[in-house]
């Protein structure tokens, strides 16, 4: 796999991950390490994935990177900003898609207008570029209830990708979904990751996961415990 090449327009931002590990309970008689110290340096616009089988501590790594989780040991930079509180200039995408029920496909995109105050006409311009460019135009103004697993995935991953963040982390996204939906899935994916070239690190525990798409694949082991 050899690494994307430079493109002019790239969002995204390099991340740095030096000696990174997580020890849950650090401070009760049973602490217990979820995380021996990892590093890996990546690059802006890079498209790589962490593969791993269960309980090896991809999810605890990437809360870590995007700020979310405090670390045991460890530096994490992105562009130069050291990690010290939630990251904001970023897409998060999780295994169950989150949708809000009583909201609109629209809506429930738009949400990260309301939340990041946001220019709400120009991000529901950008929305209704994304719902064509997937073809989804018709869930457009569905409720949650009124599609289909794969439509609500796909729906939730315009909201991830709306507001054009510099780094994109998803944590098995397609894990829920059935085979031949996960490859609409996962083109979506591409289509939009060409778009604007945020840096995304993707999480899977098969290798199958999302080869096609990565430049380069890091393998967490698991802990002998
Ligand atoms: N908040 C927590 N407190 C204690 N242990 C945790 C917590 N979160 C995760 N773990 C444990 O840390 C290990 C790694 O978890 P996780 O990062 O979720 O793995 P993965 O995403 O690779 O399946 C697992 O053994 C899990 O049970
Ligand atoms: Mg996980």
């Amino acid at each position: 796999m050899t690494p994307s090449p430079q493109v002019q327009n790239a969002l995204g931002l390099d991340i740095s991950i030096k000696n990174v590990g997580k020890v849950f309970g650090e401070t009760t008689p049973n602490p217990f390490q979820a995380l021996k110290p990892v590093s890996m340096d990546i690059q802006a616009g890079e498209f790589i994935s962490i593969v791993g089988p269960s309980g090896c501590g991809k999810s605890t790594l990437m809360l870590m990177a995007a700020g979310l989780l405090a670390r045991s040991e460890g530096d994490i930079t992105i562009g130069s900003q050291p990690i010290v509180a939630p990251f904001t200039d970023i897409g998060i995408a999780f295994q169950d898609h989150l949708l809000l029920d009583f909201r609109t496909a629209m809506d429930n995109v738009l949400l990260q207008a309301d939340i990041r105050h946001l220019d709400k006409k120009r991000m529901r311009e950008r929305a209704q570029d994304l719902f064509l460019k997937l073809h989804l135009e018709k869930a457009m103004n569905k409720y949650p209830r009124q599609l289909s697993g794969g439509m609500r995935q796909r729906v939730s991953l315009i909201r991830t990708i709306v507001h054009e963040p510099s780094v994109l982390m998803m944590d098995e996204p397609f894990g829920a979904l059935d085979a031949l939906t996960r490859l609409q899935v996962r083109a979506d994916l591409e289509a939009l990751w060409l778009d604007t070239r945020p840096t995304v690190l993707f999480i899977t525990h098969s290798v199958g996961g999302a080869v096609g798409l990565s430049d380069r694949i890091f393998v967490l082991r698991p802990e002998p415990r």
